[in-house]
């Protein structure tokens, strides 16, 4: 039987591909759905607040890249307080489905695979619990890009209080926090550079399933 260390993984897409098609994130089956971190209103509203009033911080409303856009269910409410909202997601058949499903003059969807393809141009890029599913060198790859936006909001879902950051994972389904870690982007290997982080906001989850933290980057 092969170990973790000699499982040749699934390109990515592929896998997320999976993660849709047997609704291993839940959902009714019919349709797609990203996860309980995509509906929950404990998890869902605090951020759509939070997004709001960052947005409408704007004199001029600003670009903004959603990348791994899931299924949608947030990032439609931040569409009305965008200039354009360009909404980015691996899964062919999920951007298929949310171009016929949420149509605003402001916003388009484009299939890409952030690790692989360039990425489109906006202010703002935000990542919401999407590199926390992707191994340690496809999030140094779609960090490298990043530097390109001026503001990045990173949602990511780690274990509460102390931990070991940046343990690698086999990109897919599940996250860090299998493996008692979770992602922390200014710490080694990444050691990320920003202007300014501030933290806007953390949700803590029952029985000890760890904290879900979002934090805003001013990139140089
Ligand atoms: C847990 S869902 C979160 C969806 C959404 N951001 C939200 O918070 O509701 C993660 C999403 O990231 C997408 N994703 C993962 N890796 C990606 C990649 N390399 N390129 C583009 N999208 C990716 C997945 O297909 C999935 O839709």
């Amino acid at each position: 039987m092969k170990n973790n260390e000699t499982k040749t993984p699934w390109p990515t897409k592929a896998a997320m591909e999976q993660v849709y098609n047997m609704n291993l994130w839940g959902g009714n089956g019919a349709g797609f759905y990203s996860g309980d971190g995509s509906h929950n209103p404990k998890l869902v509203n605090p951020y759509i607040d939070s997004l709001t009033s960052f947005l409408t911080s704007f004199k001029n409303p600003i670009t903004v890249c959603d990348l791994g856009c899931g299924d949608f269910n947030i990032g439609k409410e931040l569409v009305p307080y965008t200039k354009s909202y360009i909404a980015v997601d691996v899964v062919t058949d999920l951007i298929a489905y949310n171009k016929e499903t949420f149509k605003k003059d402001n916003l388009q969807f484009l299939c890409l695979d952030l690790a692989v393809d360039s990425l489109p141009t906006g202010d703002c890029a935000i990542l919401r619990q999407v590199l926390q599913h992707l191994s340690n060198a496809e999030v140094q790859s779609i960090l490298n890009k990043l530097s390109a936006f001026k503001y990045i909001i990173l949602t990511e879902h780690i274990p509460e209080g102390n931990f070991i950051p940046n343990k690698d994972i086999i990109s897919g389904q599940g996250i860090r926090l299998k493996k008692q870690s979770g992602l922390n982007i200014m710490a080694s290997p990444f050691n990320f550079k920003t202007k300014a982080e501030k933290h806007l906001l953390s949700v803590v989850l029952e029985n000890g399933k760890g904290v879900i933290i979002t934090t805003l980057y001013e990139v140089y």
